[in-house]
């Protein structure tokens, strides 16, 4: 059964082994896209191109459907696309169970018509609007464009040169287009090459950045002030010795405590710079700040720590933790996401379950 959409934007698949149940959520699909309804045991091997990502309407207690799920969700096509599993409540397990056959994101029963729009809004791409090349395009022309950035934060401030504010909103709109027409994973992918590895995690801090706020649903100018804050937030190791950023052992004390330097170093360039929002201050100098008071420089706490900072310490951490360093191999992202759920009182909760679709969808 297709139904044809007033915006004929998107074309997603509903995977359901209850047609009669699912039909009020293909009803509320259709006004984002073009909804083909099927049964389990017709997922296709390898969806038509414009797919834009997958919904799964499944008994999770039936080890028929699940099993089938598993199986095809497992190929190469459905892991570069959105898999949205509909939980029928809203129970822990039932979610553990979704994210281990391969959710990106969940939505639980009752349905809540404005929110799964809002997040199909943000997690399926446009397909029909952005063809290949100019999903290519977006993605070269964000990603050059957070390069650049980068390369005046490490190579030309240390120089001397100055780095205005005018020099990061250039770059905003094309990363956020980049991220948002293609996907958090082709980002990373691309970034991920980046043989620097303090500039590949300014890139990757940004791309997790931008891709949580598209999933919490932000307007653009907050997108915009988080793509700033990523971008920024280490602004400071620009002053710090190469030799120290890139060395390939275990750093010795002296040196942890020149690079817990940076945070401050940051702050002060920007600041003698001028012309820098508050906020943005706030987030250089602010960063590695933990809920508990154990961070630093400052040893702030709970309310201390604004919203724009949180946000931005739960990219960094993860960004930190799924990047290949010269010491250590990356964390998968399962292990990286537990690591971050074991720092209790540090991270903001809410804000780090919420997390949890974007960091999934890196898989
Ligand atoms: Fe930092
Ligand atoms: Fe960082």
């Amino acid at each position: 059964m297709t139904a044809v959409a007033d915006q004929n934007k998107r074309r997603l698949l509903l995977a359901s082994d209850r047609s009669d149940q699912s039909r009020e959520l293909a009803a509320i699909l259709q006004s984002v896209g073009e909804v083909e309804s099927i049964s389990t045991s017709e997922i296709p091997e390898t969806p038509a191109r414009q797919v834009s990502g997958i919904v799964v309407d499944i008994n999770l207690r039936s080890s028929e459907s699940v099993q089938r799920v598993r199986d095809k969700l497992r190929g190469e096509a459905y892991r570069s696309m959105p898999r949205l599993f509909v939980l029928a409540d809203a129970l822990h397990h039932a979610s553990m169970q979704a994210w281990a056959l391969g959710a990106t994101d969940t939505i639980s029963r009752p349905l809540d018509a404005a929110a799964i729009l809002q997040r199909v809004r943000s997690a399926f791409p446009d397909s029909s609007s952005y063809d290949a090349t100019d999903r290519g395009m977006a993605l070269n022309r964000g990603v050059e464009a957070a390069h650049a950035v980068v390369v005046k934060i490490f190579e030309r401030l240390p120089a001397g040169e100055p780095l205005t504010f005018d020099d990061i909103v250039q770059a905003e709109g094309k990363i956020i287009k980049a991220i948002r027409h293609t996907s958090l994973r082709e980002w990373l992918t691309t970034v991920g090459c980046h043989h620097v590895e303090s500039y590949r995690h300014c890139l990757f801090v940004t791309g997790f950045a931008v891709a949580f706020a598209q999933n919490l649903g932000m307007r653009e100018d907050d997108q915009r002030r988080l793509v700033r804050a990523a971008l920024l937030h280490d602004v400071g190791k620009a002053f710090i010795p190469v030799a120290i950023l890139d060395k390939a052992g275990a750093l010795n004390e002296a040196e942890i405590k020149e690079i817990r330097q940076h945070p401050r170093r940051g702050y002060e360039a920007l600041a003698a710079q001028g012309g820098f929002p508050v906020e943005m201050l706030d987030v250089v100098l602010h960063h590695h700040e933990l809920l508990d008071g154990t961070g630093y420089p400052n040893g702030l706490s709970g309310n201390q720590i604004s919203d724009i900072v949180r946000l931005t310490t739960i990219a960094d951490i993860y960004a930190a933790l799924v990047e290949k360093r010269a010491y250590r191999l990356p964390f998968t992202h399962a292990r990286a996401f537990a690591l971050m759920e074991a720092m209790t009182g540090k991270l903001d909760r809410q804000l780090l379950q919420a997390f949890r679709p974007v960091a999934f969808s890196a898989c």
